[in-house]
Parts: C-alpha cells; sequence; structure tokens
C-alpha cells in the first residue's frame, strides 16, 4: 500500500534520491523504497514502490545514465587520447592504425555539445535534473575519472558487483549471476582485449621494443598530460611492457565504444517513457488532500508526464546511430594494412562478437535470466554489437560519435 509522507517543501526545492533495491533468490532485484531527500536532514520522503516495480526493473539493465555523469566518463575523457595520438604518432605507427576507428567524429561531436548542449543556457541545463548546476556537477564527476578503473573488471569489482575468482570465465564471478550488463559487457571486454593482445604482439616482440619506441612514449606522455589537473595522479598506468600497452589500448577501446553505447544508445529505449527515468521533474510531492495528489494516486503516470517533453527529443536524437556507422569489428578502409596476422586477428575478433551476438539473442529467449527481459518484455540488447542505422536499442559503433 503506497503512502506518501509530506515534507515541508516549497517549488524552488529538489530532491536527492536513493533506490534501495533487495537482491531475491530467483537473482532479480526487488525495489523496496525510494528516499527522497531535501537539503534539510528532517526532510525525508520514503516512497515504498509495490506499485512500480515494473518500472524499475530496469535500474539493473542501465549502469548508470545521466547526462552529468555521461560527459566526463566518453566525452572529455577521450579527447586528450583523440589529440596525442594525433600529434604524436604517424599515420603509419601500429598503435595509431589500432585506435583510428575508435576516435571517428568524436572531436566533431563535442565541439557541436559546446555550442548547443552543455553551453550555459544550452539543452542540457533545461532539461536535467541539476539544472544550470549541471555542468558544475560534471567537472565534480570528473574528479573521481580514474583511468585504469574504466576497465570493466575493475569497475565491477570497485562497484561490489563482482569478486575476483581464477576458477571462474574472465576470473570474475559475479555477485547478481544475471547481471546482463555484466554478462555481456565481460564478453565483449574479453573479445576487444584478445584483438588487441594479438595484433600488439605481432608489432612488439618484446618489453624492450615498447620501451625503445620513443613515440609510442611520448604518446602516453602526452595523453596523460592531455587530462589536465589528472596529469599527475598516481594511478596513470605505465607503459614500459607489452602487457601494460595492451591494458591502456583495451580499456581506451571499451571506453570509446561498448562503455559510451551501453549508456548512451539506451536512453530514449529506457528513459523515452518518463516514468521509467525522469530527468528534470519539476514538481514536488503534491499536498495530500489536494487535487494533484488524488491524480497523483489516481493516475500516476499522467502525474509522471507532466514534467519536461523537450528532454524527450534531446534523447531521440541522442540515442540514434547515424546511417554510415562503423561498429565494432569493422572498418572504413578494407586496405588499412597488409599485414597478415593482424588481418586474421581482426578477423578473428569479427567472428567472436557475431558469436556473442548469438548468445545474446539466445539468453534473451531463455525465461532462466529473468532481468534480461523484465516484467516489461523488453531484451536487453544495449551490448549487441551491430544495429542498422536509426533508433534500435542496440549496436556498438568504434567511436563516441553522439
Ligand atoms: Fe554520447
Amino acid at each position: 500500500m503506497p503512502y506518501l509522507r509530506r515534507i515541508n517543501s516549497t517549488s524552488t526545492k529538489m530532491y536527492a534520491t536513493r533506490t534501495l533495491l533487495f537482491l531475491q533468490n530467483d537473482g532479480t532485484l526487488k525495489p523496496l523504497a525510494i528516499e527522497l531527500s531535501l537539503p534539510h536532514p528532517k526532510e525525508i520522503n520514503l516512497v515504498p514502490l509495490a506499485k512500480y516495480t515494473h518500472q524499475l526493473s530496469m535500474v539493473l539493465k542501465v549502469p548508470f545514465g545521466s547526462w552529468p555523469k555521461l560527459m566526463p566518463q566518453f566525452h572529455a575523457a577521450i579527447e586528450p587520447f583523440v589529440i596525442a595520438t594525433n600529434r604524436q604518432l604517424c599515420v603509419l605507427h601500429p598503435i595509431y592504425k589500432l585506435l583510428r576507428p575508435h576516435f571517428r567524429d568524436s572531436m566533431n561531436i563535442n565541439a557541436f555539445a559546446r555550442q548547443i548542449l552543455i553551453n550555459g543556457g544550452g539543452l542540457l541545463e533545461e532539461t536535467v535534473f541539476p539544472g544550470r548546476y549541471a555542468m558544475e556537477m560534471s567537472s565534480l564527476v570528473y574528479k573521481n575519472w580514474v583511468f585504469p578503473e574504466q576497465a570493466l573488471p575493475a569497475d565491477l569489482i570497485k562497484r561490489g558487483m563482482a569478486v575476483k575468482d581464477t576458477s571462474a570465465p574472465h576470473g570474475l564471478r559475479l555477485l547478481i549471476k544475471d547481471y546482463p550488463y555484466a554478462v555481456d559487457g565481460l564478453k565483449i571486454w574479453s573479445a576487444i582485449e584478445t584483438w588487441v593482445k594479438d595484433y600488439s604482439n605481432f608489432y612488439y616482440k618484446s618489453d624492450g621494443m615498447v620501451q625503445e619506441d620513443t613515440d609510442l612514449q611520448s604518446w602516453w606522455k602526452e595523453l596523460r598530460d592531455g587530462h589536465g589537473d589528472k596529469k599527475n595522479e598516481p594511478w596513470w598506468p605505465r607503459v614500459q611492457s607489452r602487457r601494460e600497452l595492451i591494458e591502456s589500448c583495451t580499456i581506451i577501446v571499451w571506453i570509446a565504444s561498448a562503455l559510451h553505447a551501453a549508456v548512451n544508445f539506451g536512453q530514449y529505449p529506457y528513459a523515452g517513457y518518463l516514468p521509467n527515468r525522469p530527468t528534470l521533474s519539476r514538481r514536488l510531492m503534491p499536498e495530500p488532500g489536494s487535487r494533484k495528489y488524488e491524480e497523483l494516486e489516481s493516475n500516476p503516470e499522467k502525474a509522471f508526464l507532466r514534467t519536461t517533453l523537450l528532454g524527450i527529443s534531446l534523447i531521440e536524437i541522442l540515442s540514434r546511430h547515424s546511417s554510415d556507422e562503423f561498429y565494432l569489428g569493422q572498418r572504413d578502409t578494407p586496405e588499412w594494412t597488409n599485414d597478415m596476422e593482424p588481418l586474421k586477428a581482426f578477423g578473428r575478433f569479427g567472428k567472436r562478437l557475431g558469436e556473442i551476438e548469438h548468445e545474446i539473442v539466445k539468453m534473451n529467449s531463455d525465461e532462466k535470466w529473468k532481468n534480461r527481459v523484465g516484467p516489461v518484455k523488453m531484451p536487453y540488447t544495449l551490448l549487441y554489437p551491430t544495429s542498422e542505422g536509426g533508433l534500435t536499442g542496440k549496436g556498438i559503433p568504434n567511436s563516441v560519435s553522439i
């Protein structure tokens, strides 16, 4: 029986929210309550959620997803990679060739975003909940950005979603076995890692070759320096061995492709239906007994939809693939190299991604995996590697281009 405990509130305040989820024996999460708190510590609303379970079943599928978090994690983080690679590596350098597809159009989309999206008074401030503090929040999020933690295994461990286990596939045991983002993500992560390893080991036969490649060393230095106030962080890995080179390149490819895709292309499919994830809710909980309170009780969806339509239009545009998109495992120029070993390794990478597609389809149709489809019957496809153009809720483009 949902109840709403009214709090002292005015229309100028904004809630901070926290959701409490219970992990059940069948592997699904049951939302118990959303805590709505205002700056004063006594002002806390607790909204039990029996009624909204189907909407919250989506929580598990989207790793995180608000623009203030998106910006620094992919769009901003990728820029110093693009600049350092273009400035320090010759177009024939093997690492330039490896990374080039993953930087396509990233500078363009960021320049565009600075003009209309993230600028003062721009679309973002209009539509997401922090309003004019959106960019300030992004900067705060960026303060916590740690390059090696962008690796999926490290991220899952840090979030308490997995523990190290050498006997498990990928060396990780998931604490929620049916966690679609992690299950599909780890397969994609290790496919990228194998590809980067096979490719790099062809050009670098020893750790010495990595150390003696002065262009490579200058590249890595500029890449770190390009992160401004983060350049002296102790967590920056070195690139002195083949293992270190492979690890860092795998992280760069992962950020540009799958990590961005998992968040970006689900924005409209999941949040286009506003009750799933309201952006800027312009209303506080109404007074009991008022007409608005009655509407919330009798027709909660209508009450939610009275927020913003501009936000929906924006995420619809951002969730679209362009018609000339290149997906993970594809390249725009077949003649990018004549070296047979790397070409063969790239072929194996594409083949593995094709297998992952089949595995995703198979798991989505197996009722055993309850979190992959959920009560709303919407299968998890955000890490399905390819897609047709348009609004499909699937496909991993090579680069951050939207
Ligand atoms: Fe994006």
